[in-house]
């Protein structure tokens, strides 16, 4: 089944949900697709400099401004949508994802690796490597930034089944963007990579984040790359069944081929 998946590549204004979120409709308005993937913490900014900054943008799953203003953007572009979201919960804060398809369901993902400052504010994921039904049930995993350097992020949504891992991020680091495509060879899956663009200050702390989003197929081919800076829009036409094939060769296949009782765990 042809299916038309992609990213939104902008700038998050630091603390500004409301402005972030109506940018972020009007992009969706504008796309024609079955799944758009925005950046990490999209409707907040990412440079938080102390807790109160935290809870101010930060709300509950399927309560909060953010859920009912996206919600809405699915139902009305017929459009499965992933973002990344200040999340609280029994006065936890998490750095999240949801998805929301256009039949109203939704799904969360809790960031499980913490990168560098998010460890003074968030807690750490407790929801592990799910994989979601998005529009037409097809199979999405989800894993936030950092994840990425851990190869067992991927692997487990590939092994829960993921056809296309939607991956929100707010990039700083250079290898980013070349290790997913390891991570799509690897698992014979599709990959998104929502990055967002931009240098975030508050106070002392600077971010430099490296755009480049990208998609890339189970084959390893780079289908789509924005550059560093552009605020973007990139849909590309995937089969996702053709990650279900996890055939390497005639005689390899990438899941039965495993030797769990060699690998460290
Ligand atoms: C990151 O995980 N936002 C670098």
């Amino acid at each position: 089944m042809k299916y038309k998946a992609g990213f939104c590549q902008f700038k998050p204004e630091f603390m500004a949900k409301e402005k972030n979120l109506e940018t972020m409709v009007n992009l969706v308005s504008k796309t024609k697709a079955d799944l758009i993937v925005f950046p990490e913490l999209a409707t907040s900014g990412y440079t938080f400099i102390n807790l109160s900054e935290v809870e101010q943008v930060a709300e509950t799953f399927q309560k909060g401004l953010t859920y009912i203003v996206m919600k809405k953007a699915a139902w009305d572009n017929n459009c499965s949508i992933v973002l990344g979201f200040v999340e609280e919960d029994a006065g936890n804060f998490y750095n999240s994802a949801m998805l929301i398809n256009p039949d109203g369901s939704s799904y969360l993902y809790r960031k499980t690796h913490l990168f560098l400052h998010e460890k003074s504010f968030f807690s750490p994921g407790d929801t592990g490597f799910q994989v979601f039904p998005a529009k037409n049930n097809i199979k999405i995993g989800i894993m936030i930034c950092f994840d990425w350097i851990f190869p067992e992020a991927a692997r487990s949504l590939m092994l829960n089944g993921a056809q296309i891992i939607a991956h929100p991020a707010n990039l700083v680091l250079p290898w980013c963007q070349q290790a997913m495509l390891t991570r799509s060879i690897e698992n014979r899956v599709f990959t998104i990579t929502a990055n967002r663009t931009g240098v975030e200050k508050n106070n002392s702390l600077s971010n430099a984040f490296t755009g480049q989003s990208q998609i890339t197929s189970p084959l390893g081919e780079r289908l789509l790359q924005a550059d560093d800076s552009s605020q973007i829009t990139g849909i590309f036409d995937i089969f996702p069944e053709i990650a279900d094939n996890k055939s390497v060769t005639a005689m390899n296949d990438l899941i039965t081929d495993r030797r769990q009782k060699y690998y460290h765990s």
